[in-house]
């Protein structure tokens, strides 16, 4: 889905590098919006798509490996400035006649570059700067019309360009953390070079996204799934705001939900926004079907299978509600091409990461890098039309985005929840009784990480209940109960992770409070393992 066209915009052509979707969030930050398209996409379909400037992102490949992604070279004669990162510095050379070689060892780590000849992409950046390599080839010769703008240590032409076709190249990373003065070189490039105005911002976003959503669903009836996640949230703020009552959500509640959840998501979208909202309490039905259940993947397939069919019934039934309220209107209005009953649209939390095409090239880390969570399911076995509000936005977009719509930051920077909830945190098999313990000590854990302010600083911290009894002593009673592991983790993206380094006091406190409060625990453990070669979540 592409901005409008009156936006300014920066197309990447991705390589493959597992860097480029930072390009493409460093120049959003810059407020002007960006989106990844394939290596192959044709000089004429990029001309179609109007964009300000081009990114070559960098990539696994040498230019002479058999099989390297290759450019559609009439890319270079476009007029549009381009802009090649390492892998896409090499290919501009290799196609306009430079020279490159393969140097047989990879340039690694942090560099100085030394500036000359003034260039646009380095104004206001003195004479040098520490930046950041990790290449293979090099480039040896330059094409015609190419002159050298910068230099390091280990390679002469680190930095390039040909001004008068606008063509530039860059043999270091500038979207990395380890170039810190990266983000003015783009900004360069974006607002001078390319003529970008800074016109990405949620604001906007917002507001365009609403008339989308206007012009997409008419005056029919859209339904959200809402789990009270991030990504579910913004989408029915968001929808909310521009279509009011034609949407509806329903929270399903399987019984599997951490403690007051479904109170919270009650308040702030039934009270607070007004939403209308369909609370679906099917705990019985999740927990009869997950009785004497303790393989982990027969619980999670229940679980999905269940929701599915739970959330079908809703849907139903809300129809009959319409129906009985005298919404004849809009509850007979028949929808045309499928959907179920007068409901044609099923919103989605989808976002960017989960739409990029993603580029598969050997030895690229970003190919692995695939979620396996997100729960799709739904909308091929309904025939719904799909309505993805924020399938442009990446994830830190979305929360700048609920925060503007009004959402409270315990939605907007919340930790990620499985949806099979808490059943893949018990091990064994999962019963009221296991819940309600659970749910005491993750509440507790939850507390005490928000009061000694490592709640919003760590990906997910949260309490796993084991099957495992042991023996311990509580006054002068010997105990045999159940053990509780904490797992509390960083990461990025949840693809991988490490576990978090909290104080021991704070540890401490966590683990007291669980033994002296929760009945049925009298032993807390820590877990220390990182993903991979373990995962986040236990089962
Ligand atoms: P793992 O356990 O695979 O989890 O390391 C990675 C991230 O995904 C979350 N997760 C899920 N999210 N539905 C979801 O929406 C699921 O079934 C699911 N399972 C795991 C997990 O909490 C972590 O953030």
């Amino acid at each position: 889905m592409a901005a409008r066209s009156t936006h300014s915009k920066i197309l990447i052509l991705d390589f493959g590098s597992q860097y480029t979707q930072v390009i493409a969030r460093r120049i959003r930050e810059c407020q002007v919006y960006s989106e990844i398209v394939r290596f192959d996409t044709s000089a004429a379909e990029i001309a179609a798509l109007k964009p300000n400037g081009l990114i070559l992102s960098g990539g696994p490949a040498s230019v002479y490996d058999k099989g390297a992604p290759q450019i559609d070279p009439q890319i270079f004669s476009l007029g549009i400035p381009v802009l090649g990162i390492c892998y896409g510095l090499m290919l501009m050379a290799h196609h306009l006649s430079g020279q490159v070689v393969f140097t047989g060892r990879r340039e690694y780590g942090a560099g100085m570059l030394h500036i000359k000849n003034g260039s646009e992409l380095f104004d206001g950046l003195g004479n040098q700067l520490d930046v950041w390599n990790s290449h293979g080839d090099e480039v040896t010769a330059l094409p015609k019309g190419f002159r050298v703008v910068g230099t390091t240590e280990g390679c002469n032409f680190a930095a390039v360009e040909d001004r008068q076709r606008k063509l530039y190249g860059l043999q270091f990373h500038p979207e990395v953390a380890h170039t810190p003065r990266g983000r003015e070189i783009l900004q360069n490039f974006l607002y001078h070079i390319c003529q970008c105005a800074m016109d990405w911002t949620m604001g906007s976003f917002i507001e365009e996204a609403c008339a989308r959503v206007r012009k997409q669903v008419g005056d029919q009836k859209v339904v959200l799934g809402l789990s009270g996640g991030v990504d579910s949230s913004v989408t029915a703020a968001l929808l909310h705001k521009a279509i009011g009552d034609q949407l509806t959500c329903i929270f399903v509640n399987n019984g599997l939900l951490r403690a007051r959840e479904e109170e919270i998501v009650q308040r702030v979208f039934g009270e607070n926004f007004h939403v209308r909202l369909k609370y679906v309490d099917a705990s019985d039905r999740f927990l009869t079907l997950l009785k004497g259940v303790t393989d982990p993947e027969t619980k999670r397939k229940l679980i999905g299978n269940e929701f599915i069919k739970v959330f079908q019934r809703a849907t139903e039934e809300l129809l009959e509600e319409d129906r009985r309220n005298g919404e004849r209107k809009l509850a007979t209005a028949t929808p045309s091409g499928g959907g179920h009953g007068g409901y044609k649209f099923l919103a989605q939390g989808t976002l960017y990461p989960d739409v990029i095409e993603s580029v598969s090239i050997e030895g690229n880390p970003a190919q692995v890098i695939k979620s396996h969570h997100n729960v799709g399911g739904l909308p091929d076995k309904m025939h719904f039309e799909l309505v993805e509000p924020v399938r442009q936005l990446f994830k830190d977009e979305v929360r700048q985005a609920g925060l503007q719509l009004g959402l409270p930051k315990e939605i907007v920077y919340r930790q990620p929840f499985p949806g099979p909830g808490l059943a893949v945190r018990i091990l064994g098999e999962v019963t009221p009784e296991r819940l309600a313990i659970l749910r005491e000590a993750d509440t507790i854990v939850q507390s005490e990480m928000e009061a000694a302010d490592w709640y919003y600083k760590v990906w997910q911290s949260f309490a796993v209940l084991l099957p495992v009894q042991s023996v311990g002593v509580m006054g002068d009673q010997r105990t045999y109960e159940n053990t509780v592991v904490l797992r509390i983790v960083e990461s990025q993206d949840g693809m991988t992770a490490d576990w978090v380094r909290l104080p021991f006091e704070l540890l401490a406190r966590i683990s007291a409070r669980i033994s002296n409060e929760v009945k049925g625990v009298n032993r807390v453990c820590f877990d220390i393992s990182s993903k991979p070669p373990s995962t986040i979540e236990w089962e």
